[in-house]
């Protein structure tokens, strides 16, 4: 049983394959948490505490049961003296966040319940056990009910709360953690993926500083900066060895992780919505589900963490029938015609790339509307027939008869004041009355909270859908929310605007695909800008980033990799010189990079030379050759990328396949690379393509030995086979 409860100690268990997590009811009836870490036998931890040292200055509760300040809470309360990071703050009727939740009962069920509007894990009851645990403030009548789902088969537990307004009075959500975690003692680092636009999720690693450190979004979106993650790494752990505990929140709105370290090191974790700019007002009987946080802990090091999540969220977070289904290998016109195209340009480079094996054509910004530029046409969701003459149902038509799938790309949750649609409703943007709205890439923001304005992003797509043959959607947006401020809100709601804003773009994606059931639609934000696991739940795959230069992919791709499965990482090869750096890179380099991802082309393939073509042609041979180990295979990631060198391997499952790519970023005279495959069987052999032989053991251990040719941003890749 993953989930075991005590009475004699009143302390639940939660196991996992590898890992438990433990904490009990007190005599106070708080919950109070003993332990998450590797797995240890439940009957050693009776009343195992690990409640901190310095109690000068705590103040207990009034049954003199607590001391919350030095206790570690399971899920930390405001303003009844735990004087730390909280994840709940209530404020009741009077005036009051004094806020003080304590043990009421609890249930143990197989299976794991689903979330009303938001996106989540899911498992049969074969794969996940849950324990719901209610809590209740006796003053107040609020109650929190804690949810915990177990996982048979992956070191994951997801965790979210419902608060209930379980008296007849107001009250006000002031801040709503989804979950609470305490870390014992120790040396950590801290890891979390920042960034930028085209700079996306770059990994960092450095020593957790004590006192509050905090990765958080104030955007409306998950946002380029501070993906919603961060992982506590044991200072000794390693790609391979060591505690790592992964803490992801499945949010695309305003997020924040905290951590708070003390003086003896003791650490607490609170991932959740972001409070600054969140409110919820509850009536009596009314209730709040906070989004779903993932932690993971793995004694395999970074590495370890990696492929628990990209396991878990490939499988049980990823939908539909595309989720594990080969997606098709696309060639998007943006790099290649940017606003410049007609419905013969557009043809055409379908044409030539069906032609080398290309499988379907997206037709990206520019099709609709008076959209010659990005001035002007979003929210006008018709198609241009001055440019595609005949509609996107000819088009599409034309592009099927070639043997092709069609996809296109929207913006829906935007608007450009140059529009029909912003002529006829200003009102539907997020705007504050009398203010200036702010603009970015010369758009407004949709209030996606409104039901009007949802029904008409619904009716314009799903005709689009049902009038043109349509495989795939790439889902844009293009800027953050500012002046966010809801004209049919009133004003004790108005600071709930940009959770209503996520939780609208949810029910619309959510929509749209009940109606178009076999789309496979891509997420994207200006390139990788809100590359979150909720978004995964929507779209299982996701641009990864508008720069495709092969070189800044080596870091965008890696610190993707932390967190999510390469099936969910967009790639594309794109023309050289690079539009982004003005770097050139063979196509030999540009393709190695872009197959560690969902892979595909963006460039127009009618300028490309002969020799580039059937470059191509072999790089799609190869896509499909390797596609089984690279998307269901398990990462190990050999070099990090370092301005020298970088290099990665996938390992089937069964481990009776595995291809390492190495890529020399900068030679040097007479240099050999070294590289050493891992996640191999010892005692398998195993060929390579040009016939070398040797056991599992030797690739690992005495690896490879390889002298690149002297030229900079080279690849090489070994792909071995078992042989019985
Ligand atoms: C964003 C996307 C690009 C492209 C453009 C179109 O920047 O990331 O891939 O779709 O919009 O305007």
């Amino acid at each position: 049983m993953p989930i075991l409860y005590s009475e004699e100690f009143k302390s639940f268990y939660l196991n996992t394959p590898n890992s438990s997590y433990v904490f009990h009811v007190n005599d106070g009836n708080f919950l109070v948490h003993d332990y998450y870490g590797a797995k240890i036998p439940m009957e050693d931890m009776k009343a195992h505490s690990l409640m901190t040292g310095n109690t000068g200055f705590s103040v207990k509760s009034a049954d003199l049961t607590t001391a919350p300040d030095i206790t570690p809470m399971e899920y930390s309360c405001n303003g009844s003296g735990d004087f730390r990071i909280s994840a709940l703050q209530i404020r009741e009727a009077r005036g009051n966040a004094s806020t003080d939740m304590r043990y009421v009962s609890h249930k143990i069920y197989r299976g794991k319940p689903t979330m009303k509007d938001q996106p989540a894990t899911y498992g049969t009851e074969a794969e996940t056990e849950t324990l719901e645990i209610l809590t209740r403030d006796s003053v107040t009548g609020a109650e929190a009910t804690l949810y915990y789902t177990v996982f048979e088969n992956y070191d994951a537990i997801a965790r979210r709360v419902k608060i209930t307004n379980a008296s007849d009075k107001e009250m006000d959500l002031e801040r709503v953690y989804s979950s609470c975690t305490e870390i014992p003692f120790g040396n950590w680092d801290i890891g979390h993926l920042y960034g930028a636009w085209a700079r996306e999720r770059k990994f960092e690693r450095k020593e957790l500083p004590r006192g509050i450190h905090s990765i958080e979004s104030k955007r409306g979106a998950s946002g380029h900066f501070n993906n919603p993650f961060i992982c506590l790494l044991d200072r000794n752990t390693t790609e391979d060895v060591g505690d790592a505990y992964g803490f992801s929140l499945i949010y695309s709105g305003n997020c924040s992780i905290q951590t708070e370290a003390n003086v003896d090191g003791d650490l607490r974790v609170i991932m959740g919505i972001n409070p600054t700019d969140f409110g919820w007002h509850l009536n009596p009987g009314e209730s709040f589900e906070t989004p779903e946080a993932v932690t993971v802990y793995s004694a395999d090091g970074l590495g370890g963490m990696s492929r628990t999540f990209h396991k878990l969220y490939r499988n049980n977070l990823c939908r539909g029938p595309w989720k594990n289904a080969k997606r098709p290998l696309l060639i998007n016109n943006w790099e290649g015609t940017y606003f410049n195209f007609d419905e013969e340009k557009i043809y055409n480079i379908a044409k030539q790339a069906g032609e080398l094996g290309v499988e379907m054509l997206v037709l990206d910004d520019g099709w609709f509307g008076a959209r010659d530029h990005d001035r002007a046409g979003l929210g006008d969701w018709f198609v241009n027939e001055e440019k595609l003459k005949g509609g996107l149902g000819l088009l599409s038509d034309r592009i099927h008869a070639l043997g092709m799938k069609f996809g296109l790309w929207f913006e829906p949750e935007m608007i450009n004041p140059d529009s029909d649609l912003y002529r006829a409703h200003p009102d539907w943007c997020l705007r504050v009355e009398g203010r200036p709205m702010s603009i970015g890439r010369n758009q407004y923001v949709l209030d996606m909270s409104r039901k009007d304005v949802r029904d008409y992003l619904f009716d314009c797509m799903d005709n689009i859908l049902k009038h043109a043959k349509i495989e795939y959607i790439k889902w844009d947006f293009n800027r953050n929310l500012s002046e966010a401020a809801s004209a049919l809100l009133p004003a004790e709601r108005q600071n709930e605007i940009f959770h209503r804003y996520v939780l609208g773009l949810y029910e619309l994606l959510e929509r749209l695909l009940q109606a178009n059931p076999d789309l496979l639609l891509e997420g994207c934000s200006g390139g990788g800008g809100r590359f979150d696991p909720a978004m995964l739940y929507y779209s299982p795959q996701y641009w990864t980033s508008d720069d495709t230069d092969a070189i800044e992919r080596l870091d965008i791709q890696y610190g993707t990799s932390i967190v999510y499965p390469t099936s969910a990482i967009s790639s594309h090869v794109s023309a050289c010189p690079n539009h982004q750096t003005r770097r050139s890179v063979s196509m030999q380099t540009r393709a190695d990079v872009a197959l560690a991802g969902t892979f595909g082309y963006e460039l127009d393939v009618t300028k490309m030379s002969e020799e580039d073509k059937e470059e191509m042609k072999k790089q799609i041979a190869e896509y499909h050759k390797y596609y089984d180990v690279i998307h269901f295979g398990e990462l190990y990631r050999l070099i990090p990328p370092n301005g020298e060198e970088c290099a990665w391997c996938y390992v089937s499952e069964d481990k009776s396949e595995a291809l390492l790519t190495f890529v020399c970023v900068r030679c040097h005279p007479k240099t050999r690379h070294r590289v050493k495959f891992r996640g191999l069987d010892p005692n398998k052999t195993y060929q390579d393509q040009d016939g070398t032989v040797h056991s599992g053991s030797v690739w690992m251990n005495a690896g490879i030995n390889y002298m690149p040719p002297m030229q900079d941003h080279t690849t090489f890749k070994i792909h071995l086979t078992e042989i019985k």
